[in-house]
């Protein structure tokens, strides 16, 4: 029972590796870009492509009934996100869209695996870095064969926050986010700084080198496998008011602790938005 999973984690850490191994490839040539929700919502023939032999690979491997599939850019195409108790599967090809269309080096393959509505694992493939993230639910989180453990701080003036912007440029919104950046940077912490790539982000929790990350409009496939992670390596996650954290919802707070996480919940200026498993 206590390897319940395994083999689908194993084999999700070798499809994290060869989907990277694409996307460092297709780096090397144009990328031609396309848009989604708005003009700064990017999307490329590698996310699809990426996606596709993502989920080609799993279905062939664990056979097409018995698994779902949530992946970022079949939503996108319009199949529905519906998230159900049966084993699921939550991806996201190229976290970074930007940054990979840019050469900016930060993008990962994110791939988490749930069963019940509850995450069991989470692999994050930094794959310009080459930094293989990954936990297992009860087995610790690591980076590479390295057992990796959230930062010790409780001192928020100790701290570096992450944070990012989003695509939703629309003025009340982005206002509200650079409002709650200026409150935490004059709380003061140390720094506040932000990779480009929610699941990334997650990781520098999840290793200490960031005490908190927040956002409030991200995606269940940019943070699910990173939700697991960041729990592994002795984290904490929780919604922007403070209650529980629901992985539908878009909004989200990881933090090495709760006194950093309380601290920051503190600053943060909520605004809606349409949850992922909203019935259009
Ligand atoms: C985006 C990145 C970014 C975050 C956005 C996400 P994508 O994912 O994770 O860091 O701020 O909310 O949508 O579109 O590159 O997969």
């Amino acid at each position: 029972m206590c390897d319940q999973w395994k083999e689908e984690f194993e084999y999700a850490v070798q499809v994290a590796r060869a989907a990277g191994a694409v996307i460092r490839k297709a780096g090397e040539c144009e990328i031609k870009v396309q848009t989604k929700s708005c003009a700064v919502d990017l999307v490329t023939q590698t996310d699809d492509r990426v996606e596709k032999i993502i989920i080609g690979s799993l279905k062939e491997q664990f056979g097409e009934g018995t698994h779902c599939f949530i992946g970022e850019e079949s939503v996108s195409k319009g199949k529905p996100c519906v998230f159900t108790d049966k084993p699921t599967w939550i991806i996201d090809p190229v976290d970074g869209t930007t940054n990979f269309v840019h050469g900016f080096p930060f993008v990962a393959v994110s791939i988490a695996f749930a069963v019940n509505k509850k995450l069991e694992f989470g692999v994050v493939y930094s794959c310009i870095e080459d930094k293989m993230y990954k936990a297992r639910k009860g087995h610790g989180a690591f980076c590479d064969d390295e057992q990796i453990q959230v930062s010790d701080v409780k001192d928020i003036n100790k701290s570096i926050i992450i944070s990012e912007h989003g695509t939703d440029r629309s003025p009340e919104k982005v206002s509200k986010i650079f409002s709650t950046m200026q409150k935490i940077l004059r709380i003061p912490v140390h720094g506040l700084r932000g990779s480009g790539t929610a699941a990334t982000n997650m990781c520098l929790v999840a290793c200490g080198a960031s005490e908190a990350f927040f956002e409030i409009g991200i995606h269940c496939w940019d943070i699910a496998a990173g939700v697991v992670i960041v729990r592994e390596a002795g984290g904490i996650l929780l919604d922007v008011d403070g209650g529980e954290f629901d992985l539908m919802s878009r909004r989200m707070v990881s933090a090495n602790n709760k006194t950093i996480a309380d601290r920051i919940i503190k600053e943060i200026e909520i605004f809606e938005v349409v949850r992922d498993d909203a019935e259009i």
